[in-house]
């Protein structure tokens, strides 16, 4: 039965589709979420999603009984949807876990709100073979994010700037936006973390004021400092971008896309973002 479904979705490990309109995910974007790729069976960085996820958690306040509540709640959900993977015809899935903190009593105050919501949903993913191997075009957002160090990092369910910055554009023409911060600064795409090569150097943008810290942002930089290559964690405007030899734009589902335009900046596809192409794929990230 489960099995000729083309997606599943879990409540606090019971299959359903609908949660409380009182629920402060809802109301206030109180909450977290991840959204993990699962290649034939394996969920892929799964320990980088749960500890973004746990350090989110604690960020946000949680109760530790209230987030172990919540492992538990995906501990159970995240064996169901992997099982329910394997039985789709389809080597690639897209798990996301969206966790709230329940539903509220009033206003903004969170305490007695100690029920937390765990959504665990799972449906096929088709990666874009394309777009990894021939590059992306990538427009200039005008829509700005917010410095705030307490927030920056997370991957928190208020994500109004990249609502209105993937506004910015329709069409086929570019797969991804560039988005500063209000002082000016790269950080991010509206869906992936960013990086360029200069001289051989690898740049990525410092995110302790805005922007998320991606897993497979994590996974890039650890993977090329364990072969001594460290990648170097910049605040620069959009210059830096004009002067890079190489430029590409990452998440985990996406995987790596080097990005061929920006602006009047043209670039080929570059030997280092194939070689950490190369790198994903050896590890099946
Ligand atoms: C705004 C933003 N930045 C970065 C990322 C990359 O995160 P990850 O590598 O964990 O997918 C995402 C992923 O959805 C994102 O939406």
């Amino acid at each position: 039965m489960l099995s000729r479904m083309k997606s599943l979705t879990l409540i606090n490990s019971v299959e359903s589709d609908l949660i409380s309109c009182k629920d402060r995910g809802l109301a206030y974007g109180d909450g977290l979420f991840e959204t993990i790729k699962i290649l034939k069976g394996n969920p892929c960085l799964l320990a980088y999603h749960q500890e973004r996820l746990r350090q989110g958690l604690n960020r946000l306040g949680f109760s530790q009984q209230a987030i172990t509540t919540v492992e538990a709640h995906l501990t159970a959900s995240i064996e169901a949807a992997i099982q329910f993977a394997i039985n789709l015809d389809s080597a690639c899935c897209v798990m996301k876990w969206i966790v709230t903190r329940g539903e509220g009593v009033r206003g903004y105050n969170s305490s007695g709100a100690d029920h937390p919501t765990v959504i665990v949903s799972v449906a096929p993913y088709v990666t874009d073979l394309a777009k990894q191997k021939q590059g992306v075009r990538v427009f200039d957002c005008n829509t700005p994010l917010a410095r705030n160090p307490f927030l920056s990092g997370l991957k928190h369910l208020n994500r109004l700037e990249q609502v209105l910055a993937r506004s910015e554009w329709d069409g086929e023409e570019y797969a991804e936006g560039l988005m500063l911060d209000t002082a000016g600064n790269l950080i991010e795409g509206t869906m992936s973390n960013l990086f360029w090569v200069n001289a051989g150097v690898v740049y990525t943008p410092d995110l302790s004021q805005s922007g998320i810290e991606g897993t497979l942002r994590r996974f890039i930089i650890q993977s090329l400092s364990e072969t001594g290559q460290t990648v170097q964690i910049v605040t620069l405007g959009i210059n830096a971008l004009k002067e890079a030899d190489e430029v590409f734009v990452c998440n985990s589902l996406i995987g790596v896309w080097p990005v061929v335009q920006f602006l009047d900046c043209h670039w080929d596809v570059g030997s280092i973002t194939l070689d950490i192409q190369k790198r994903l794929d050896e590890a099946e990230v």
